[in-house]
């Protein structure tokens, strides 16, 4: 894929832009996103999967506690720019309540979306040439946040065969002089893979024994997770990892919240402080309304997240069982998120219904769109292909729809 600054070329000089675009790509799961919706509008018959949100709407004690927030005037001015401190409360409770972990306020900021409060870690902690260790495959904008930060993503392949995880010995491999983070995501997007308390326990081991390597563990997921699995934060499952572990979660995956845009993070005093310099002088405080219905939501009543889970589930296995049955594609069955991540290793160098040969995943996607109007995210800008990514945070009967199409598509092809 084209870079940002290749892409914007015609319409600004190069001079215009800064030399850090042309190190970074525009996300690929907003640009499938953008690419059905445009299909969808002209008319086309298109079931999108490629979006990484719930398709359920915020529970309406949450909505309602925003509407009393500002019907109150409690929401016209900015509020603390890391985060009221009513928030703030409810999130140490959040960590103490799910994750037995201690934060002081001051160890706990609140960010306009997970994404703020990684990218704010990053420009707050890296220097050049300083290393930061991510699992792959991966959120697609980890790299990039890293290297608009100045620093330097090292990628550690795992295998399907692994469930997409990354083993201990591949993590001590990986680990040199300049790795400032290594960076944790479970459950994972885009593989919806999950460390079991043994598997976690053995990469905190390897992490012990190497004292100049913080922590970032991205926890979004941590309550989308079916079959009785067990969810552990690293600084929770290894206490002495507590002073250099950087804990991230949010609001909006669970609590059907992307739009409110409500992440956080509690970590080291210091740490937490250079953060909320750094969204100072960029974003300061989050939404004063979202921020209200965030207080709502970790402190509210918990009982949707089963009842959404359990639908979650029932979508898990629909794909990974009728993926299972296409010819050419093999796909793992994750511990949890709202993600599948099917190899097409085996629809490679076969030719599309349109005549084209599928070289690789970008490819498959292509066709599998033009041909039957399913679209997926390609594995490559997640680093690890050829596969794809399936978000079944949608419609059950799309899901299922959406597979048979899969299913006859590859079926199809010669
Ligand atoms: C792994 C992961 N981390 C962080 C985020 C960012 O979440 P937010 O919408 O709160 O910025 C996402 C969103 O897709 C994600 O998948």
């Amino acid at each position: 894929m084209a870079t940002v600054a290749e892409q914007l070329k015609p319409a600004a000089p190069a001079e215009l832009l800064a030399k850090s675009l042309k190190r970074i790509k525009p996300s690929a799961t907003i640009a499938v996103t953008d690419k059905a919706r445009a299909l969808k509008a002209a008319g086309r018959d298109v079931i999108g999967l490629g979006a990484g949100e719930p398709d359920f709407d915020t529970p309406d004690n949450i909505k309602l506690a925003a509407i009393r927030a500002i019907t109150e005037g409690k929401t016209a001015k900015y509020t603390a720019v890391d985060g009221m401190a009513e928030l703030k409360a409810a999130v140490a409770r959040k960590f103490k309540r799910e994750n037995n972990l201690d934060y002081k306020p001051g160890q706990i900021i609140i960010g306009t979306g997970g994404k703020q409060v990684l990218y704010n870690a990053f420009m707050a902690t890296l220097n050049p040439g300083e290393q930061v260790i991510i699992p792959a495959p991966y959120w697609v904008s980890y790299p990039d946040m890293v290297l608009l930060a100045g620093g330097e993503p090292v990628a550690v392949p795992t295998t399907i065969e692994s469930g997409f995880k990354m083993t201990p010995e591949a993590l001590e491999r990986a680990i040199t002089p300049q790795t400032k983070w290594v960076l944790l995501n479970s459950p994972s997007n885009p593989t919806g893979a999950a460390y079991t308390r043994a598997e976690l326990k053995k990469l905190t081991d390897v992490l012990l024994r190497h004292p100049h390597v913080f922590v970032m563990t991205d926890d979004m997921y941590e309550h989308l997770v079916y079959d009785d699995f067990e969810f552990f934060s690293p600084a929770q499952l290894e206490p002495r990892l507590y002073e250099r572990t950087l804990t991230i979660n949010g609001c909006s995956k669970a609590y059907c919240m992307t739009g409110w845009r409500i992440g956080y993070a509690g970590g080291p005093e210091q740490l937490i402080k250079a953060m909320a310099m750094i969204q100072s002088q960029s974003t300061s405080n989050p939404t004063a309304v979202a921020q209200w219905a965030a207080v709502e939501a970790l402190d509210g009543p918990q009982d949707f997240i089963p009842k959404h889970n359990a639908i979650f589930k029932e979508r898990r296995d629909l794909c990974v069982s009728m993926l299972n049955q296409a010819k050419g594609i093999q796909c793992p069955k994750p511990e949890g998120a709202f993600y599948v991540y099917p190899s097409c290793a085996g629809t490679i160098g076969r030719t599309a219904p349109s005549g084209k040969k599928i070289a690789n995943d970008e490819d498959f996607v292509t066709e599998l769109l033009e041909a039957e109007g399913v679209a997926v995210v390609q594995g490559t800008p997640f680093g690890f292909g050829p596969a794809f990514r399936i978000s079944y945070a949608t419609k059950t009967s799309d899901v299922e729809e959406a597979c048979r199409r899969i299913q006859r598509f590859c079926g199809n092809l010669r």
